[in-house]
């Protein structure tokens, strides 16, 4: 727990880390000599929850799906270490995790990726459009409004109160979702 904890200290912000939000059933870790390197956070929740919070926070571009599923897989955070990126730790944590999730029932998935207010600059973005997740609307401001915490320091631009926003994202694998003609993600800079 505690190796979670600093792993997404240094990658997500000192002050936001919740034990209440792992859920062993479909969270897992990389781990080197012990030390925790890489964590994907997911958990299982009822869609219509799902629908109604991104309804009321996000400027949704889309957010059409038909037939409405019962659950929706959350992934909740995904982080890796600096000096353990660019090795496709996080694309195996995420698969692993969404393979669980959907053993569960889950066929449809919801993430957030930060974006860096300043640069617009997004590795989680990039990393979700290449598990096949397409952009569903932003949410300005979601760093402050989910951290809340005054003693929240945003690891992306230093700032308290951050004003990074998120980019909401779903994948759903029903074959219902491909048609559904969602819009291209833009202006996320690499
Ligand atoms: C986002 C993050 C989890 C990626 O971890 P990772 O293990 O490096 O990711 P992977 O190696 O599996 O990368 C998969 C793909 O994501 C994209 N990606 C990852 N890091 C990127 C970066 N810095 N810039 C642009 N694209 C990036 C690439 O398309 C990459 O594929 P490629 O290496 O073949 O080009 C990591 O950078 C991180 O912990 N960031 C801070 C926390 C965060 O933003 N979490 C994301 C919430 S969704």
């Amino acid at each position: 727990m505690e190796g979670i904890r600093a792993l997404l200290e240094e990658c997500i912000g000192i002050g936001f880390f919740d034990p209440s939000d792992i859920d062993h059933r479909f969270s897992f870790v990389c781990a080197v000599e012990e030390r925790v390197v890489g964590v994907v956070l997911a958990t299982l929740r009822p869609y219509a929850a799902m629908r109604d919070f991104y309804r009321d926070k996000a400027a949704l571009v889309h957010w059409g799906v038909d037939p409405e599923p019962d659950v929706a897989g959350h992934i909740r955070e995904v982080a890796v270490l600096p000096e353990f990126r660019r090795a496709s730790m996080a694309t195996r944590l995420l698969a692993r995790s969404e393979a669980t999730l959907g053993d569960s029932g889950a066929a449809f998935f919801v993430a957030n990726a930060w974006i860096r207010h300043d640069t617009l600059k997004s590795p989680g973005a990039h990393l979700l459009e290449g598990r096949g997740y397409q952009a569903m609307g932003d949410i300005p401001g979601f760093f402050q409004l989910v951290g809340a915490g005054a003693d929240v320091v945003c690891p992306a631009c230093q700032d308290s109160p951050c004003a990074c926003g998120a980019r909401a994202f779903v994948k759903d694998t029903r074959a219902s979702g491909a048609e559904r003609g969602v819009p291209e993600s833009t202006d996320v800079q690499a």
